[in-house]
């Protein structure tokens, strides 16, 4: 066994280290199953979909890009910059579309990273319905990849490459061996990230195609997210001081991470080249005009993402009096403490499942009757 430490409370997310096969052919093991998530595993039928069916999703769905913006312009705060005031109205319908094509190409590399990270958890978790839980995840994520691949072609042709800070974080959590990290990082606050962009585009963009597509994505990560949810409730309470502190500090770091560069204009620097924009007088104007009010300002909308991740943590139990004052910076904890438990999207996503149980049922039928004739 390597040096790592696997801080784990509760059988169903016992790990071993991931080139530890032979650990997997205990024969113990294989009658040691968790039912902690046969409800998340059978439930996947319900949602299933597919990208490649015209039933689900139709990518050949048309749309005027060169005149109309694919998403609200609100989201975009460079439009408010003195370098960014100055260009023409196409230009300006341009740079917003340009934004979503970074946005939606960071949302495809995340699903990659969402997809190697589930057939990591294979590799570690001993249990073999935890294993079937992310089995089943990666399942999904793959059709995510699939999906959002399939709209940046039809959109763009191409993704952009995967901003530093994003493709360094995501390289850190698929190939960490610490069970935690993988949870707390990926299915605590990467697909709560996911869940508040999806609510965010489900509610304001203007392209109906990418409305569709993010219901029928937050369908499936809805369930990605309990699974780290029952983590943590079965995990955090029973933790002593010590591993408490280490979890929590990892948490702060993913969301301070997540939080100051996901944003930051470096990260944006090949699409301020192509309108003829240098990223560091982007920078400049922006810390002109973004402060620290403005980022709390912006946290009280509910689906405002960040805010979406403190209120995760908080409930997770992951924020104690150590990372509070850190997280109040930015959010009224009081506040969040008083709300209940449901998470951003889940009523879009109840939607999104209802009208797949149509579709999935009236395929059945097709069937029977193709079957019975
Ligand atoms: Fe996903
Ligand atoms: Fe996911």
């Amino acid at each position: 066994m390597t040096d790592i430490r696997q801080i784990t409370k509760d059988n169903a997310y016992d790990a071993v280290s991931p080139d530890d096969f032979e650990a997997m052919m205990n024969t113990e093991r294989y009658n040691r199953r968790s039912s902690a998530f046969d409800k998340i595993i059978s439930a996947t039928h319900d949602h299933f979909w597919d990208p490649m069916d015209k039933r689900y999703i139709d990518f050949t769905d048309s749309f005027d890009s060169e005149n109309e913006m694919l998403i609200d312009p609100e989201l975009v705060p460079e439009l408010k910059l003195p370098s960014f005031e100055k260009l023409s109205e196409k230009e300006k319908v341009r740079f917003v579309n340009e934004t979503a094509r970074w946005m939606m190409s960071a949302i495809l590399h995340g699903e990659q990273g969402a997809l190697n990270l589930s057939a990591s958890l294979c590799h570690i978790l001993l249990d073999p319905g935890a294993q079937e839980y992310a089995a089943n995840q990666a399942r999904e994520e793959a059709r995510h990849v699939t999906a959002f691949a399939k709209y940046v072609q039809a959109r763009w042709g191409k993704p952009l490459p995967c901003g530093e800070t994003l493709a360094n974080l995501l390289a850190e959590m698929v190939n960490a061996k610490e069970v935690y990290k993988k949870i707390v990082g990926m299915q605590l606050l990467v697909e709560g990230l996911a869940m508040g962009t999806f609510a965010t585009f489900f509610n304001t963009a203007r392209d109906p195609l990418l409305v569709k597509l993010c219901q029928l994505a937050m369908t499936d990560e809805a369930f990605h997210h309990k699974f780290g949810k029952i983590w943590a409730d079965r995990t955090i309470p029973k933790l002593s001081q010590e591993e408490r502190d280490i979890i929590e500090d990892w948490a702060a770091s993913v969301f301070q991470t997540l939080l100051f560069n996901l944003v930051n204009p470096e990260q944006k620097k090949l699409i301020y080249a192509d309108f003829g924009l240098d990223w560091k007088q982007v920078q400049a104007e922006m810390l002109e005009a973004v402060t620290d009010e403005d980022r709390r300002e912006g946290m009280k909308d509910a689906a405002n993402v960040f805010r979406v991740l403190v209120k995760t943590l908080l409930k997770a139990g992951i924020i104690t009096d150590r990372t509070r004052a850190f997280y109040a910076t930015y959010v009224d904890m009081e506040e969040l403490k008083n709300e209940d438990d449901r998470m951003v999207g889940d009523d879009i996503a109840e939607q999104g499942i209802d009208f797949l149980k149509t579709v999935n049922f009236a395929k059945k039928n097709l069937l029977a009757n193709v079957a019975a004739d």
